[in-house]
């Protein structure tokens, strides 16, 4: 009888392993408990982290047309798609080295070149490594920002969105701001500048992201910055060195042509 019994136990307890149950000790010491209590607690801790850094791309984010289908990784950067190859796998190199960089240090980084040269796409490989090394990283759309300024001024539901967004682009540890400075206006002077309201809450963003990461893609040079921005706010955010500031030269579009 007790063998019959003691085989039936071990073939349940074999069950229960094989589907990823575990038995706990009942008998656990005061040491063993602490270790299992602390170990559940850095467990909760990660968890809430993974949740709230993805919550940061996943909800917080501005797409322009929406977020992407899948990801973007170095892995998807082909330098045959231009006639310089050379020059492709430059930039690539240069995006990639400075990723590594940035798990460690804190510094900004600019991708300045043409339409459809590939900026968002790096900006966007970029992002996935940092996420994997666990920073909570946001993409912003300027354009879409804008966007939001326009409609959150008869909407709440908008304004509150909009409030939302600029708190959050304080936060997070990496800011994508994609096509900077798409979102200035020829204004009556025939001089483009950026809306008040935005100018001034990317000043406050800009000042608040002193001691974090913002990598911004553009296609305007740093004098047209300073003109559609206070000096101040593009000062803080346009690193000084060449090496943080990623060139796309003598690079053309492969987006392909819209029919
Ligand atoms: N070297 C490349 N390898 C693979 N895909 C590329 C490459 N360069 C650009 N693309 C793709 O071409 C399209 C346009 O590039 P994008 O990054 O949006 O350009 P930009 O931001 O400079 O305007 C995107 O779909 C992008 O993924
Ligand atoms: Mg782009």
């Amino acid at each position: 009888m007790t063998a019959y019994l003691d085989n039936n136990i071990l073939k349940l307890l074999a069950a229960a392993k094989k589907k990823g149950y575990t038995l706990k000790n009942t008998m656990e010491t005061p040491t063993e408990r602490e270790a299992r209590k602390q170990q559940e607690e850095q467990e909760i801790t990660k968890a809430l982290i993974e949740g709230r850094n993805n919550a940061y791309w996943e909800q917080y984010s501005l797409w322009a047309n929406g977020k992407p289908e899948g990801e973007f990784t170095f892995y998807n950067w082909v330098p045959d798609k231009q006639q310089d190859v050379t020059a492709a796998k430059k930039v690539a190199r240069q995006a990639l080295d400075l990723t590594k960089r940035l798990t460690k240090e804190t510094f900004n980084v600019t991708l300045s070149g043409l339409p459809g040269v590939g900026k968002t796409a790096l900006a966007l490989a970029m992002s996935d490594r940092l996420r994997q090394a666990g920073k909570s990283v946001m993409f912003v759309s300027t354009a879409e920002l804008k966007h939001l300024y326009s409609t959150g001024y008869d909407d709440d539901e908008q304004k509150r969105l909009l409030k939302f967004t600029v708190e959050k682009m304080k936060e997070v540890d990496v800011l994508i701001l994609d096509d900077f400075g798409t979102e200035g206006d020829m204004n009556a002077q025939g001089k483009v500048r950026v809306r008040s309201d935005m100018r001034d809450d990317m000043y406050r963003v800009s000042n608040a992201r002193l001691e974090k990461i913002t990598i911004i893609t553009t296609n305007n040079t740093l004098k047209e910055l300073n003109t559609m921005y206070d000096p101040k706010t593009i000062d803080r955010l346009i690193p000084k060195s060449d090496g943080y500031r990623i060139v796309f030269r003598d690079m053309k579009s492969v987006r392909r042509r819209e029919i």
